[in-house]
């Protein structure tokens, strides 16, 4: 047989054999926000395409050709959504978060979108962890945005990522330092890509991480962003530095780096796994310190990352990091017979609903096939209910890792498995 559809280009499905991969990262994301006192934010995944388009910015590979564009029924432009901070952003104007206690520190997660060409590393339909901070422009804020997502990935066990730091200044800072830019690219234009000669007129830095080995090549002897900062970009980076340096967080500064997106000031980093090839940015991140007011609210600061939990799968790999505990029953209901089938239903069930995972195989009649389907799930213990045993109104415990076997009068039984799971590691 064969199937009749199959999954679009640039997705995937998680199977059963990986989701709880899935789970225990979700797990670990949520317990390091939440341990920097981060709270969740839930928010739609499409949102009107101009939110993107102003903000992500014209000029962005991901507006110009990633988006995931369509129009409702009654003619309005929506998008799927490209990445979390613009929708957060929204969000957080929109429901004056401002003015709400607990409500500037916060994180999210889920599926995001772009059309862009899949490969390792790279898909259409992704899975970002990411947060956002608003309302504060200490650069202790900065490194202690950094220091969460160093934190979480450390959490996983992972320790071959490095950290890299850059400072792109405020718009102020960023206009010279574009001019200078263009005055070094334009007498070498003919020699760049499609991509970059639009890119030199839209924004000249997005020149400066094109992968293209010609203009990769032009791009060493580019000037450098870090001496175009102004005194207060410059010491709030300096600042960022120190206070990295007191949390013991090991970083680089790397003035290539610029971020794809438009909305970046000051601050941007990327921690970046080299054993994962071309797409080795497992998180990236920085300053928006105009966003919220252009998204009409406050003239407020604000900071973030985001990273796909895709990369961090193949990060984990690429270190042998195995995840266990996979799901399993801990206990198997074996039932011989209409009598015991009947007890074992209602057990089954008051089991379950003691929340102790619990399985059975009633849709097989003989005992041998029951403990086969047993042994197949992986269970702790399985609860034999045989003509035997029902004769003497008890049922057999037995452990399948051991081996061993006990009688339990019936009506103890719950009992006696309540026990044993809280006991049970
Ligand atoms: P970004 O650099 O576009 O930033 O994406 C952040 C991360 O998402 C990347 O480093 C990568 O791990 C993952 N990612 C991006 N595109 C894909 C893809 N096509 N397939 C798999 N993974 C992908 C942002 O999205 C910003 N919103 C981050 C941010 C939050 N800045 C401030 N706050």
């Amino acid at each position: 047989m064969a199937a009749k559809y199959k999954i679009p280009r640039g997705t995937y499905d998680i199977l059963p054999d990986q989701s709880y991969i899935r789970r225990f990262l979700q797990d670990k994301f949520r317990e390091a926000a939440e341990t920097f006192n981060y709270r969740e934010i839930i928010t739609p995944i499409f949102e009107v395409a101009d939110l993107f388009e102003r903000t992500v910015g014209d000029s962005s590979d991901i507006v110009q050709k990633e988006m995931y564009k369509f129009q409702d029924k009654k003619g309005r432009i929506f998008a799927l959504r490209p990445e979390g901070t613009a929708s957060v952003v929204r969000s957080y104007v929109e429901n004056n978060l401002d003015l709400k206690e607990n409500s500037s520190k916060l994180y999210y997660m889920g599926p995001m979108f772009r059309y862009d060409r899949p490969q390792k590393g790279r898909y259409r339909q992704f899975y970002q962890f990411g947060i956002e901070n608003i309302g504060s422009d200490s650069p202790y804020v900065d490194a202690e945005v950094i220091a969460l997502a160093d934190t979480f990935l450390r959490n996983l066990g992972l320790k071959n990522f490095s950290l890299e730091i850059n400072s792109i200044g405020c718009p102020n800072c960023a206009k010279d330092y574009d001019n200078a830019l263009i005055e070094f690219y334009l007498p070498q234009e003919e020699k760049l890509c499609s991509d970059c000669r639009r890119r030199l007129k839209t924004n000249p830095k997005r020149l400066l991480d094109c992968k293209v080995p010609s203009c990769r090549e032009i791009s060493q002897n580019a000037p450098s962003m870090l001496d175009y900062l102004d005194d207060s970009c410059r010491n709030h980076f300096e600042e960022v530095q120190k206070y990295l340096k007191i949390m013991e967080i090991p970083f680089e500064v790397n003035p290539r780096i610029v971020r794809g997106l438009d909305y970046y000031t000051k601050t941007a980093f990327e921690f970046v796994d080299n054993n994962l090839g071309a797409q080795n940015t497992i998180i990236g991140g920085g300053r928006y310190d105009g966003l919220v007011k252009q998204l009409g609210g406050r003239d407020l600061p604000g900071i973030g990352f985001a990273g796909g939990f895709e990369r961090l799968q193949l990060s984990l790999e690429a270190e042998n990091i195995s995840i266990s505990t996979p799901l399993h029953p801990f206990i198997f209901v074996i039932a011989v017979g209409e009598k015991a089938k009947k007890i074992g239903i209602n057990l089954l069930l008051k089991i379950r609903k003691n929340g102790i995972t619990g399985e059975a195989a009633f849709d097989k009649s003989s005992l041998k096939a029951q403990m086969k389907a047993a042994n197949k799930s992986k269970t702790d213990f399985a609860l034999i209910l045989g003509e035997e045993e029902l004769e003497n109104n008890s049922a057999a415990l037995k452990n399948m890792e051991t081996g061993e076997q006990e009688l339990i009068p019936l009506k103890s039984v719950l009992e006696k498995i309540l026990e044993l799971s809280s006991n049970f590691s």
